[in-house]
């Protein structure tokens, strides 16, 4: 038996920070040792938004390189950009007849996305790209955050419809989502989920933020009212969310968090938040600094080949019980 193979997406637009980075990177990091990883710069994904071709290329290549300086080892992990393996696609379709408009209607996150008057057919039909590309690869671990359980699923039940309908090919594909960390909140509104489009910059810490940047926006972060350091998102989820960033960067239990620190100061807890969260970037803005474009160009060209080698390999499969092998 081989190991298991792990599957996991990342869109390229916006910037990367550690809400992306402590509910998935991290992960995809760590699960290197263990499984055979696959990752994948979802790039049609990211074209369900209006992008400007020429920031998106550069957006597209940046990701791809904060990627490989957050510790995703080319050697030990195929990385690739989703649209230049055109299986994704070509499995979406065929998933897409599996897909009732129903399933897709309930769907989160195109609610509040088309809610902003932005609707188009790539939106509504992305949670199937995503089926594919898991299905794709035959994964059966997908490490992501909280947000994406409801997309994860849809991608389980294609799995499982396929499979009675032509014949078992997928594995059904169970999420890795952290226990904590997986819903990592903004800095200026503890109500909201940390996002790459919230326009208020305070709101984030960027995965290649510089010290200062860094200690300005964590001292600047929404806390509760009231004193002390406790757990308890119900009453206190400006502090929780701090306290979750600090055990997640210095890897230390919750409950040690607050116990050493519950007579702190909101102000004083801060700092050390601040200090935690730069040492744990520092080792990441050095690697990328001294990643060079060229390399990243050749690395994602190389991944590209051989997802499209392995992807291939499994398509025929799949093109056979549908009755388009021939
Ligand atoms: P995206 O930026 O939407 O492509 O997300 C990349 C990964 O980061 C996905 O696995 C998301 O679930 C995860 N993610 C995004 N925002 C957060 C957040 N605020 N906290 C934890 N994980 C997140
Ligand atoms: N929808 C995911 C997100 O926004 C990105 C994604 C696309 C993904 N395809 C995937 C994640 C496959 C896991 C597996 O974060």
């Amino acid at each position: 038996m081989g190991r298991q193979v792990v599957f996991s997406g990342l869109q390229p637009t916006g910037n990367i920070h550690i809400g992306n980075y402590l509910g998935a990177l991290r992960n995809w990091v760590r699960l290197q040792d263990e499984y055979d990883t696959i990752y994948c710069v979802v790039d049609l994904h990211a074209l369900t938004q209006p992008q400007d071709p020429v920031v998106f290329e550069r957006e597209r290549l940046e990701a791809a390189k904060v990627l490989i300086a957050a510790g995703v080892n080319p050697e030990r992990s195929l990385l690739y950009y989703q649209s230049k393996v055109p299986q994704h696609t070509e499995l979406a379709w065929i998933l897409g007849t599996l897909t009732q408009m129903g399933n897709l209607n309930r769907m989160t996150q195109f609610k509040e996305k088309s809610g902003q008057g932005s609707a188009n057919l790539g939106l509504y039909s992305y949670p199937v790209l995503m089926a594919a590309d898991i299905l794709i690869h035959h994964a059966h671990k997908v490490p992501v955050g909280e947000d994406q359980t409801q997309h994860l699923e849809l991608s389980r039940d294609l799995a499982e419809r396929f499979n009675r309908r032509y014949g078992e090919e997928f594995p059904v594909p169970e999420g890795i989502i952290p226990e904590v960390g997986a819903r990592i909140m903004s800095l200026q509104d503890p109500a909201a989920k940390m996002s790459k489009s919230a326009e208020n910059l305070g709101s984030r810490v960027l995965l290649l933020d510089d010290p200062d940047t860094i200690r300005k926006r964590i001292l600047r972060a929404v806390t509760d009212s009231g004193t002390g350091i406790t757990y308890d998102w119900e009453a206190k989820p400006g502090i929780t969310n701090l306290v979750e960033i600090f055990s997640l960067f210095t890897d230390t239990p919750i409950g040690e968090v607050v116990n050493e620190h519950s007579e702190k100061q909101y102000g004083e807890f801060k700092l050390l938040v601040a200090e935690a969260v730069i040492d744990g970037l520092a080792p990441i803005r050095r690697a990328h600094a001294a990643l060079e474009d060229e390399e990243v160009k050749r690395i994602m060209q190389k991944g590209a080949l051989d997802a499209r080698s392995s992807a291939e390999g499994f398509q025929v499969g799949v093109r056979e019980k549908v009755g388009l092998g021939g």
